[in-house]
């Protein structure tokens, strides 16, 4: 009902009607990220963490082609010292097609790809799905926080739950909130076909449950946290540039403005004599 109230009155005030609708289908959790906003850069801690559990957890289904195992030492990014780098690689098989058989990677290398042809590759996931939607819509809004991908993922991670009553048991797949690309049963649906629940059930069994990896940090390994960490990795994966973006944005914001300045100077300065003129004509 709430819901109905909140939906007919972003329509009433002409805001993305669409964006509320997509968001009312599934839960997207505002996750802080350090990354947000126009000054916001990579967590380089973080990100090691985020690589430990796609290491350690995601890699076992899902691959990141797109991205060069290098990389990894990158400024900006997770920085880790070059022989970790090359210690990292060496553990890794890739095919050669020189060589017509498998061998450890370097770190001129890319990730392999996805191990489960179900699993999708995650270079670009945190690029290719929006959190957000619309510029006001629902209060998580792309113009003030991003796009969400990487919240998106993060909520992904901890949408699991048990599957509502209205379900039939055996329903293929599992019950995840945040998900609403999947499977829903008929019986999950109201007169009109609307969804009584949020989400929809996913191909892929819940990979995280917390305390899944040893952080050499310490730092807390919670479900959310993990979620989290693994989150900004991909983050960083998707869009490695992200803060040399920003600076150039940002830049150019600066530039833009002191131009404008001078140019209503100048152009003060122009019509000055013609504007006295013509008070004078008067
Ligand atoms: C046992 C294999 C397996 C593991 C481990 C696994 N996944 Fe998946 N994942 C899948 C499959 C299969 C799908 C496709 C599910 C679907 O489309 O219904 C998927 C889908 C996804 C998606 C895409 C959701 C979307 O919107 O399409 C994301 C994001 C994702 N996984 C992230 C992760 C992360 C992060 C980890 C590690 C914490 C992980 N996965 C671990 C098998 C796995």
């Amino acid at each position: 009902m709430l819901r109905k109230l909140t939906l007919s009155a972003a329509v009433a005030l002409g805001l993305a009607a669409s964006g509320a609708q997509a968001a009312g289908d599934a839960h997207v959790e505002d996750f802080a990220f350090s990354f947000e906003g126009p000054f916001g850069s990579f967590d380089q801690m973080q990100l090691q963490r985020g690589l430990q559990i796609y290491t350690e957890v995601c890699s076992a289904c899902h691959g990141l082609k797109h991205v060069r195992i290098g990389t990894l030492a990158d400024e900006g990014g997770p920085a880790l010292p070059e022989d970790q780098v090359r210690a990292y690689a060496e553990r890794i098989e890739v095919f050669d097609a020189a060589l017509d058989d498998y061998r450890a990677a370097t770190p001129a290398d890319k990730f392999p790809a996805s191990g489960l042809a179900e699993a999708p590759d995650l270079s670009l996931m945190a690029k290719a799905r929006a959190g957000f939607h619309g510029p006001y819509g629902t209060g998580l809004s792309q113009l003030f926080n991003g796009m969400g991908g990487a919240e998106y993922i993060a909520s992904v991670l901890t949408g699991y739950a048990d599957a509502p009553d209205c379900a039939p048991a055996d329903f293929d797949g599992h019950y995840n909130t945040a998900f609403a690309a999947g499977g829903f049963p008929d019986s999950c649906k109201d007169e009109p076909g609307h969804h009584m629940v949020p989400g929809s059930w996913i191909g892929m069994g819940q990979p995280l449950y917390g305390d899944d990896v040893e952080y050499a940090d310490g730092h807390d390994t919670d479900l959310h946290h993990e979620a989290q960490d693994v989150a900004a990795f991909l983050m960083w994966t998707a869009e490695p540039k992200m803060m040399a973006r920003k600076t150039a944005g940002l830049t150019g914001v600066i530039m833009l403005t002191i131009l404008s300045v001078l140019l209503y100077l100048t152009n003060k300065r122009l019509w000055a004599p013609h504007k006295a003129a013509t008070k004078r004509e008067d």
